[in-house]
């Protein structure tokens, strides 16, 4: 088992971090899936919306590869970054950490993915992306977007 170290997560922005409850499980009693996909979706459309005040939708995830439980407790820390900024779309990864509490607030990996979001405009037609050019830009940001 792989346990993280924080150089792991330097350059990352939290995008979320929260705990689950008894609802989120499935029958065998750990986390549902689906309720971390949901997450994953939303952690990654706040880092778009870092970037660009515009109505983002999502068009694709991709595989995604649960390498850990998750338990009724645990926190889990979704971690974002901006991969790829294209014409209309933005892409971001977003990694998964769950620390536990009951195992020495042990750190493990729980998945990753990569998730596109394409802005659009009234018509709901994709629309061009307009980096967002404001003093609250955090500087990591402010970074990443001179590398693209
Ligand atoms: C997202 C949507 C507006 C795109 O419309 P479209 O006419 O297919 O758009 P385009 O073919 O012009 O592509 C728009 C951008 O999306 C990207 N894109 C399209 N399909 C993609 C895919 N499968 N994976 C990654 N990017 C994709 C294109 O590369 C393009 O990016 P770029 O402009 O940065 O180069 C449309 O497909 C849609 O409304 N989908 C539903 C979105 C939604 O409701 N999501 C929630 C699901 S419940």
């Amino acid at each position: 088992m792989y346990r993280l170290k924080r150089s792991d997560i330097e350059g990352w922005n939290l995008s979320i971090r929260t705990t689950l409850l008894p609802k989120d499980t499935n029958y065998h009693g750990t986390i549902f899936g689906g309720v971390i996909l949901s997450l994953i979706d939303i952690a990654g459309a706040i880092e778009a919306r870092r970037y660009c005040d515009q109505r983002v939708v999502t068009v694709s995830m991709n595989e995604v590869v649960f390498k850990e439980p998750v338990f009724v407790g645990d926190l889990i820390s979704f971690y974002t970054r901006i991969i790829k900024i294209g014409r209309t779309s933005i892409t971001v990864d977003v990694f998964v950490i769950a620390t536990r509490e009951a195992q020495s607030r042990k750190r493990l990996p729980v998945t990753e993915a990569t998730v596109t979001y394409v802005a659009i405009d009234e018509n709901r037609d994709p629309s061009p992306i307009v980096v967002r050019q404001n003093e609250d830009d955090p500087p990591a940001l402010a970074l990443e977007s001179e590398k693209n």
